[in-house]
């Protein structure tokens, strides 16, 4: 991903127009650690997301994607002007119910598996995108080699009004930390996750976002002023705010940067 410039290469001054907005600084979550990352379309929450990954994968982690978009993995599908992410192995549905053991799979350039698994066909229906989520993302709980793993699961929206995949969406984030797991939830909307998996996130990361209803859900989870910083935020910024960070500190320092 290119970085934004901000500064003269030659004299390190600002350059006119520049945003002073910095990206949050990566960590690798705890167990239990949910994360919601939500915000418009095009505004940069899966790149954010291939970054993350990059990261946890040099700090160890083992790391799953549910992958609608086949974006994830080096053997995913190249769109112009949007890079793969670094996943190594890439799975379909039907060949993770066949072969579980193909979550555990480790190539030979690394150390731990990074797997993303995508649905069967290229241009998946919504209906066949949450029933694969469904069929094939349960196995991770149970194949997953020992010590921390992060799952991301892409596109949460197109899983809305499917039973059974939002009750494993509610699953992952209020049982699933206790296996060693911490999990991010990508979405568009906010209000299009389902509000017993969102009131779990311990740290959301925040796309532009202008809608009522999803700026409502955000406040509902961030109080005191971060929609509105969200609504103001450019193209590929973001801002996380961390829910079990008292309120006011955390929107204390968002109004003033947003003042100033
Ligand atoms: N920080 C960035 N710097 C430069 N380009 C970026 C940045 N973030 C995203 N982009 C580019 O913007 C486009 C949209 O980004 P991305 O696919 O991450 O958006 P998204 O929020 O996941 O959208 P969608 O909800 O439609 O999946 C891509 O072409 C991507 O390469
Ligand atoms: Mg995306």
């Amino acid at each position: 991903m290119a970085a934004v410039k901000t500064h003269c290469a030659a004299c390190n001054q600002r350059l006119p127009g520049a945003s002073d907005w910095e990206p949050p600084e990566l960590w690798v979550p705890e167990e239990g650690e949910f994360v919601g990352v939500v915000g418009m379309t095009r505004m940069g929450k899966s790149t954010w997301l291939k970054r993350w990954l990059k990261y946890l994968m040099a700090q160890e982690v083992t790391v799953y994607t549910w992958d609608p978009a086949r974006e994830y993995s080096r053997h995913g599908l190249r769109r112009e002007r949007t890079p793969l992410g670094p996943l190594l192995t890439q799975v379909t549905v039907s060949e993770v119910l066949a072969e579980p053991e193909l979550l555990r799979v480790v190539e030979p350039d690394a150390e731990l598996p990074a797997v993303a698994i995508v649905p069967n066909e290229v241009r998946p229906r919504r209906v066949d995108i949450a029933a694969g989520f469904a069929q094939a993302v349960p196995l991770i709980l149970e194949h997953a080699p020992k010590g921390r793993v992060v799952l991301v699961v892409e596109e949460c929206g197109l899983l809305e009004g499917n039973r059974q995949a939002e009750e494993l969406l509610q699953e992952i984030a209020t049982t699933w930390g206790k296996e060693d797991l911490a999990a991010a939830f990508a979405s568009q909307a906010t209000s299009q996750v389902p509000d017993r998996c969102r009131r779990q996130w311990r740290k959301v990361v925040a796309f532009r976002q202008v809608d009522t209803n999803d700026r409502a859900a955000l406040t509902r989870l961030v109080s005191g002023g971060f929609s509105q910083r969200v609504a103001r935020l450019r193209p590929h910024e973001c801002v996380l705010a961390d829910r079990t960070v008292a309120h006011g500190e955390a929107l204390e320092e968002a109004s003033a940067e947003g003042a100033g």
